[in-house]
């Protein structure tokens, strides 16, 4: 029974180093399989989903060596197996992305198709017709997506909607494919721009990443590198909003504040200020914050995985906010959990309208996926008495040392694992 438990209320100031984005990760750690010779990744966040990953690339036969908690070496060469198990893709979706890996590097890989999630329909129909494009046979058997080819030739591929995950996958096999693919359409997220990097620096010819026409030429092999994953977007959003939210003042550092700006425009819409530099974003929240309207985009658009995040701290702004949800079609689910706490927003569709709370009273509330499991913790944060979070281990997919880093900044929490604990610390606040 891992919990968080929180006593709310205090305004959150300080600094927070914000680590390596985990989505650039996942994608790097599968694209790092592709090479016979060593890479080494830097700035790797030590969180569930990445530690999962790696389980599965070292069961198909990779050498992963853990220089220290942020830093390891993968080596592909001993690959001897392409298949990729249920568990692990029950556990962790993006292990999807050892398709794209495999198959650009071996033609051949076996995958357990990725099952449903808990923020809506996930098609994988893109990743398909693009595998299909550069000349794979793709056929769903047995749960298995089995994906073989005698060559992969490069091709000019229109993707219907703008997708990460399709972007990647096909963009890795295409880096091994014979001549010119041009992807069209594409994801211009920065972890799209992070994994294109990475594999340029172990030889593969990528240009155009971060505008949406990428254009790959084939190269026959991939050698070894060193690579430093770029910082999370997502954990520097979150962090930025329990500054806006607790009324604190909080400066995010190791961040890229380009990646940050629809964060930070709607944050300065809303009431509070931004302070820029080079590698630092500061929030401070000393105003009233305000009502306001956001939906979310694709990058340069406000990210759906900051959508909880805002939602919770619109409803204690003064006024009336909406904000609709565009990418995944359930992605409120955590807004039941709000009610308990006293919030006062409504979903029609993928809307909702938010009236705005004096407050939010604690409550015992359930993180239903990784981000709006986040963004109840930092509603908790704000909230009078005491929050007790569960199913902390969606949240912990993907941020590391998440209470440590808001202990550090003033909260009030711990994570505890048993009724006894969760009484002492009842205790020792008072
Ligand atoms: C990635 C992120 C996730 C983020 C999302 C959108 C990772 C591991 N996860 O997820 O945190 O919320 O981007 O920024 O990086 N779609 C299709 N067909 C496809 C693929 C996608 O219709 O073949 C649709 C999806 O249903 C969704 C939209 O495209 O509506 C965007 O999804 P996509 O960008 O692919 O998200 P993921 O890569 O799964």
């Amino acid at each position: 029974m891992e919990q968080y438990v929180i006593k709310g209320g205090n305004p959150l100031v300080g600094e927070v180093e914000i680590g390596g984005a985990k989505n650039a990760a996942l994608a790097i750690l599968a694209a790092a399989t592709m090479a016979d010779e060593t890479v080494l990744i830097e700035n790797m966040p030590d969180v569930r989903d990445t530690n999962i990953l790696l389980q599965a690339i070292e069961s198909i036969g990779a050498i992963v060596e853990r220089v220290d908690r942020h830093t390891v070496k993968i080596n592909g060469s001993r690959i001897s197996n392409l298949v990729i198990a249920d568990d692990y893709v029950k556990k962790i979706r993006a292990s999807y992305y050892l398709i794209g890996a495999l198959l650009g590097k071996y033609k051949s890989a076996r995958v357990a198709l990725p099952g449903g999630c808990n923020i809506g329909s996930r098609p994988i129909d893109q990743h398909i017709k693009g595998w299909k494009a550069l000349g794979a046979d793709v056929k769903i058997e047995h749960g298995l997506i089995i994906t073989e080819a005698e060559k992969l030739s490069g091709s000019h591929i229109y993707m219907d909607v703008v997708s990460v995950g399709a972007t990647i996958n096909v963009m890795m096999s295409a880096v091994m494919a014979e001549g010119q693919t041009i992807i069209e359409n594409a994801a211009k997220e920065p972890h799209v721009v992070d994994v294109a990097n990475f594999l340029n620096s172990m030889g593969a010819n990528i240009k155009g990443a971060g505008t949406d026409v990428i254009r790959i030429k084939g190269t026959g092999r991939l050698h070894g590198t060193e690579y430093t994953i770029i910082p999370d977007q997502i954990e520097a959003g979150t962090f930025m909003f329990a500054a806006a939210i607790t009324k604190g003042d909080i400066t995010v550092k190791n961040v890229i504040p380009k990646h940050l700006e629809s964060i930070s425009a709607k944050l300065a819409e809303i009431g509070c200020e931004i302070e820029e530099s080079d590698d630092a974003v500061r929030v401070v929240a000393s105003k009233p914050l305000t009502h306001t309207q956001v939906k979310t985009l694709p990058y340069p658009g406000f990210p759906t995985d900051m959508q909880p995040q805002m939602v919770v701290t619109l409803a204690l702004a003064r006024g009336a906010s909406i904000v609709t949800e565009s990418i995944f079609e359930n992605r409120f689910k955590y807004v039941d959990e709000m009610t308990r706490m006293g919030g006062d927003i409504k979903v029609e569709g993928n809307t909702a309208f938010i009236n705005g709370v004096e407050k939010y009273t604690g409550a015992s509330i359930t993180a239903p996926d990784l981000r709006a499991g986040a963004a109840l913790v930092i509603a908790g944060l704000s909230a009078e008495g005491i929050t007790t979070v569960d199913d902390i281990k969606y949240i912990e997919r993907g941020y590391e040392d998440f209470h440590i880093k808001l202990q550090s900044l003033g909260a009030v929490i711990e994570r505890v694992d048993s009724e006894r604990e969760l009484q002492k610390f009842k205790l020792k606040i008072g």
